[in-house]
């Protein structure tokens, strides 16, 4: 081989083999959300993933929820495992990068809902007086947000605000949503990659519920693409508690209300921990066509076991893993899933167009009246036009490491063994009872315990790793080979 023809060729393997896996960017095509791919409807088959809880917070200590790969990769082979499609992540420091957790949830076929806001303060809008929290330092942390995610096709979307309306909040907050939805849509349209979906995330407050999302889902006529309507609508809700049922829970009177939605709406928390551990029987109903014509899916309250009790896993001191009964309650639920049915596309979801804004729409007190959005501080046209200064990564990237390093234990107090992150072909997405990876150990049956006090000897034995030849992959190298034997023909 001549020195030229080795460099051609290496180049090619290169290229070949450095297959950047990636799940499809998803689009908002009137009430749902869609595989801009292959035209399949998308439902969110999701959980919050807030380790370490808001209080864990800290900015200074350069730790946030996707900034350490190993912790990373560990818990996305355990949401793998457990069948989920997508992350809601509250609470991030845009100091921090981001793209390595970022690029094994991808590789996972798991998307990410991303908070632009925090607790701290200029950090989010404050709900008594948004006029003083909506200046342009807000706005820069929550362009550095939308910045350092927007390059990752396995971005799924912003929440502009969580919770803010509420009892306590002033009228003119609905407006001040609409403006900062409005700054953050006009910031991907002047420097994202693609449209990226910007919604709002709602307390069940049933007396503002419905006002609202009227208010922010309604399309104002001198407003282009670029607008202050939200793309989707998220409802944090927990009247499903143990074994209520569609009517006892009140799910039938929510997709009542919204069955004229044209956006996606899906819960954006939900998961009542009120009888414990968590069967999750409302996971098939919601899955099921008593909802879905409505709901698309929803995340489930949380991953991480925190003060408030709602993990699925517990995130012990030692950097080990322990799985609750919720965590296998929960994937035996989704496991019976009809994925199929998820993913039917509906010609005539997708095309509904938003109505028009207007004072009837609204209802409830302390909610104004007025679509006058308020408009922009100084500089921000500035901030919007120029793009923010810094470093922020292009994308995500192949990932080297598939075997997370650390113990995991199953609810009965044994190792699991042979966990492994099964990296998909390009344009998957992770689906339940697929692309699972460890074995378990057999539990004795009975034993409801959330704690892993019930431990038994660590089976020793190493059992069958979940390796697999990704068949995109296998076939991108086959090609780079044969490609590169033509050449050395010519
Ligand atoms: C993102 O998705 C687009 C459209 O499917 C694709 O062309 C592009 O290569 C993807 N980017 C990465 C980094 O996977
Ligand atoms: C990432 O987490 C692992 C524990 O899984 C820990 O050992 C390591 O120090 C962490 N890395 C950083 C940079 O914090
Ligand atoms: C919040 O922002 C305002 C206006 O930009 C500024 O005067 C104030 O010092 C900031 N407060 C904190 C705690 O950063
Ligand atoms: C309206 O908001 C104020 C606080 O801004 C609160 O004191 C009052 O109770 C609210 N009224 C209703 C009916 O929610
Ligand atoms: C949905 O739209 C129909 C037809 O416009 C209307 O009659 C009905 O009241 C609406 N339902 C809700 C809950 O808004
Ligand atoms: C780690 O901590 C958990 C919970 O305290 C304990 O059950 C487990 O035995 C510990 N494992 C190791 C390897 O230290
Ligand atoms: C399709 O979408 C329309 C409009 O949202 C809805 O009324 C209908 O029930 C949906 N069909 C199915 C099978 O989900
Ligand atoms: C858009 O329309 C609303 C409601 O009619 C109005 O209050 C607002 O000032 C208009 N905005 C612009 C930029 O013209
Ligand atoms: C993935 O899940 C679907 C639906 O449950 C099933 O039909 C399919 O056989 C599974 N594929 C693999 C590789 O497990
Ligand atoms: C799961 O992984 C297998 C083997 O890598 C692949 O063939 C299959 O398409 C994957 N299924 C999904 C739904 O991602």
């Amino acid at each position: 081989m001549d020195w030229q023809f080795k460099v051609t060729f290496l180049a090619l393997v290169a290229l070949f083999t450095s297959y950047a896996f990636a799940v499809s960017p998803l689009v908002v095509k009137g009430a749902d959300f869609v595989n801009s791919v292959d035209g399949t409807r998308f439902q969110i088959i999701g959980v919050a993933y807030q380790p370490g809880g808001s209080s864990g917070f800290d900015p200074g200590s350069g730790i946030d929820p996707l900034s350490n790969s190993s912790v990373c990769l560990r818990d996305a082979v355990l949401m793998q495992r457990l069948g989920v499609n997508a992350i809601r992540v509250y609470n991030l420091d845009p100091d921090l990068d981001h793209s390595e957790c970022a690029s094994i949830f991808n590789a996972a076929g798991i998307y990410m809902i991303l908070d632009v806001n925090s607790p701290l303060p200029n950090q989010s809008l404050n709900r008594g007086a948004p006029w003083e929290s909506y200046n342009s330092d807000y706005l820069q942390r929550v362009f550095q947000v939308v910045e350092g995610f927007m390059h990752f096709n396995n971005t799924l979307g912003f929440f502009s605000g969580n919770e803010v309306i509420n009892e306590d909040s002033v009228p003119q907050v609905p407006a001040y949503i609409r403006a900062v939805t409005r700054d953050i849509k006009d910031y991907i349209a002047a420097q994202g990659p693609r449209d990226i979906p910007v919604g709002y995330s709602a307390a069940d407050v049933r007396p503002l519920l419905m006002g609202t999302f009227n208010y922010m889902s309604c399309g104002l006529a001198n407003e282009t693409s670029s607008s202050s309507k939200i793309d989707f609508f998220g409802l944090n809700s927990y009247s499903w508690c143990g074994d209520a049922t569609f009517q006892s829970s009140g799910y039938d009177v929510l997709v009542d209300d919204f069955s004229n939605t044209t956006i996606p709406i899906f819960f954006s928390e939900y998961g009542c921990n009120n009888v414990s551990p968590r069967k999750f029987s409302e996971v098939p109903v919601l899955y099921s066509k008593q909802m879905t014509p409505v709901f698309s899916g929803g995340l489930i309250y949380e991953y991480s076991e925190e003060p408030n009790n709602y993990g699925l896993v517990n995130l012990n001191d030692n950097g080990t893993v322990s799985i609750f009964e919720d965590y296998d309650n929960l994937r035996k639920q989704y496991d019976s899933l009809d994925v199929a049915l998820l993913e039917k596309a509906n010609a005539t979801a997708t095309s509904l167009t938003a109505p028009n804004c207007a004072g009837s729409l609204l209802s409830g007190t302390n909610f104004t009246k007025s679509f006058d959005i308020p408009a922009r501080p100084d500089g921000v046209d500035k901030l919007i036009k120029n793009g923010i200064s810094g470093k922020y990564p292009t994308g995500t990237s192949s990932i080297s490491d598939t075997k997370p390093s650390q113990i995991v234990y199953a609810a009965n107090g044994q190792q699991i063994t042979g966990l492994e992150l099964n990296v998909l072909a390009n344009d998957q997405s992770n689906l339940p009872g697929n692309n699972t990876s460890g074995s378990t150990p057999a539990s004795p049956s009975g034993t409801a315990s959330t704690t892993t006090s019930s431990s038994s000897a660590p089976t020793k034995t190493n059992a069958a790793t979940n390796l697999k030849v990704d068949d995109a992959r296998f076939g991108s190298l086959i090609f780079g080979v044969v490609a590169a034997g033509l050449l050395m023909q010519w």
